[in-house]
């Protein structure tokens, strides 16, 4: 199916029963492809292959249509949010000053890359474009809170800081 490379994420079990009401109200109906998949999205945060592959046999449609539609609209995400979600910007004053290696140092710490998430979706990583603070570069955000003049050497400390 051409799946793009990504860590198994998984719904949790009360997730499911989620997902699985919302499917089973749109059983046979052909036409409501994006509807069941925006509200999935909207109630557990992302669309994972299980639940594509539920929505394909319930709808009664190919699963590579579903997974078609997931990948192609920038809205659709099969990735979860992590607890933990750290933004690092790499706008071109944050770049100068060490953004690639604040990413590489979570990304190999965390063992993901940017734009994923752990399985146990306990931490996410994104990269953000210039955040309008480039005085303060570079800037790393995690969940609200804004770090500013990160030095990469010392991004595993504030990683370590948040709890599991
Ligand atoms: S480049 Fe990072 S805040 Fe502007």
């Amino acid at each position: 199916m051409g799946v793009i490379d990504l860590p198994k994420y998984e719904l949790t079990s009360e997730e499911n029963i989620k997902a699985n009401k919302i499917i089973s109200k749109y059983k046979g109906k052909r036409g409501a492809l994006i509807p069941v998949l925006q509200n999935i999205q909207e109630t557990v945060g992302f669309l994972p292959l299980d639940v594509q592959r539920k929505v394909a046999d319930e709808l009664g449609i190919p699963e590579k249509d579903v997974y078609g539609v997931v990948t192609f609209y920038s809205f659709f995400t099969m990735v979860p949010r992590g607890k933990c979600n750290i933004r690092v910007c790499m706008g071109t004053a944050c770049f100068v000053k060490g953004a690639k290696r604040i990413v590489e140092n979570i990304s190999n710490l965390l063992g993901i890359k940017p734009g994923q998430t752990t399985t146990d979706r306990n931490y996410s990583l994104q990269i953000n474009r210039c955040l309008g603070a480039c005085g303060i570069a570079p800037i790393m955000v995690i969940n609200d809170k804004v770090y500013q003049k990160v030095d990469p050497d010392k991004v595993i400390d504030i990683i370590n800081k948040y709890p599991q």
